[in-house]
């Protein structure tokens, strides 16, 4: 097998499984298979083989092949963010300063800002300029290492805007060398028209799942569970429409209240329950049980100001870790992997290898490509990060510096 690219001299993350292909728990999820003295090739996209010490050399090439010399720096999966809300237009200075003396989340919400504002602002954006805003956020993403990403739509709330913007999602993934993976937020706020309609858009919701599937403008469903906010109940015939229409199920989960939405997302069998930061022990054990990766948003709980996700818990209790940016202009305006990756280490309690495991491998799975990224092994997508550093570790410590050397999704230089 000829390789048209090969990066050689590296200290290789290969987040190789140990056994077969399943999100990491117990002593896996914090092994991140390096190999110093490291080689990765591939074709077409493609990984083809990766080794230790000079086995590169041996390798047929194609006549255009691209030589990368790594000289000792870490070579690793490209990130895989599982959770974002990348589109929508507009910014929330003014409620982020708010909210910093003071004023409570769920209170500015309820009094019709918040999600609302975004909502506003996005609705009034051009499909033009809804469109170069995603893209220009998705090129930031993919200059700071990331390769697959989450985008869900949200900033509709009625389902003909929430159509109207993942179909603008869904232009912009067609072009984006990164892998996008769209998700139909289908109920984030109850839409000030419908005070006395809640049955009306829980209808018109399901309908509006079905026509999704129909149309492919998505790969999965979510709704914000919370106090005053949508309950379990009203979620259920939702989830139940993603599920028969074949897409999958996410869940904002537990966010700053413990509803039960985490028990609930692992009973409706969703790929991901989201936030779970007071998630109960009975939400756990069911997480664990089923394998469910628990993604954890430690950027909205630092810049909201609340108690961050306990990881050792969710260690502790075999749940299987993801960590993802949650980039949204309300709780999380971070950007990029690495600062989430410290985040995760520095509030949640995660070690640095644990990390990037929850950045990669197991991220992969709350999206349902674990066998196809998140992994430099044989057969996977060759999307990959090199970082400017020897020592992987420095990911959770040189916060704010540029960490990321140069990226490639599917085999192409796209960074950084
Ligand atoms: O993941 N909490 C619900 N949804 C988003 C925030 C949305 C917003 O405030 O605009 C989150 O935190
Ligand atoms: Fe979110």
């Amino acid at each position: 097998m000829e390789a048209d690219l090969v990066i050689r001299r590296a200290r290789l993350l290969t987040l190789a499984p140990l056994k077969e292909e399943r999100p990491r728990v117990g002593a896996a999820a914090g092994d991140v298979g390096a190999i110093d003295g490291g080689w990765l090739a591939s074709r077409d996209g493609v990984i083809v083989a990766t080794g230790r010490g000079e086995g590169w050399r041996e390798l047929d090439r194609t006549p255009d092949a691209v030589e990368v010399d790594a000289e000792g720096r870490v070579v690793m999966p490209g990130f895989v963010d599982a959770h974002t809300h990348l589109c929508y237009a507009g910014q929330r200075w003014d409620e982020f300063v708010t909210r910093r003396s003071g004023a409570d989340y769920l209170a500015v919400l309820e009094r019709g800002g918040g999600i609302h504002a975004t909502v506003r602002a996005t609705r009034e954006a051009s499909d033009d300029e809804l469109l170069a805003l995603l893209r220009r956020r998705l090129g930031r993403a993919m200059a700071l290492g990331t390769t697959t990403i989450e985008v869900k739509s949200g900033y509709g709330l009625e389902p003909a805007e929430e159509l109207r913007q993942l179909r603008v999602i869904a232009t912009a993934a067609k072009d984006s060398p990164i892998d996008v993976a769209v998700t139909y937020l289908a109920l984030h706020a109850l839409p000030a028209a419908r005070a006395d309609d809640r049955r009306g858009l829980l209808r018109d919701v399901v309908r509006a799942v079905r026509t999704v599937a129909d149309e492919g403008l998505a790969e999965a469903v979510d709704a914000f569970v919370e106090k005053g906010v949508f309950e379990t109940e009203e979620v259920r015939p939702v989830a139940k429409a993603a599920h028969d229409a074949g897409l999958g199920l996410t869940v904002h989960a537990d966010q700053l209240n413990d509803v039960g939405a985490t028990a609930f997302a692992a009973r409706m069998k969703a790929r991901s329950a989201d936030h779970v930061a007071n998630a109960s022990a009975e939400g756990l054990r069911a997480l664990a049980r089923a394998a469910i990766p628990a993604v954890l948003l430690p950027g909205s709980a630092f810049f909201v100001g609340y108690a961050p996700p306990d990881a050792r818990r969710f260690l502790a209790a075999e749940v299987p870790i993801a960590i993802a940016t949650d980039h949204n202009p309300g709780t999380s305006p971070l950007e990029g992997m690495p600062t989430a990756i410290a985040l995760g280490v520095v509030l949640c309690g995660l070690t640095p290898h644990e990390a990037i495991v929850a950045a990669t491998i197991n991220a992969a799975h709350a999206l349902g490509r674990g066998g196809r990224t998140g992994a430099l092994v044989k057969g996977r997508r060759a999307d990959v990060a090199v970082l400017d550093s020897d020592d992987e570790r420095e990911l959770a410590y040189r916060l704010g510096g540029p960490l990321v050397h140069d990226v490639y999704a599917a085999g192409r230089r796209v960074g950084a």
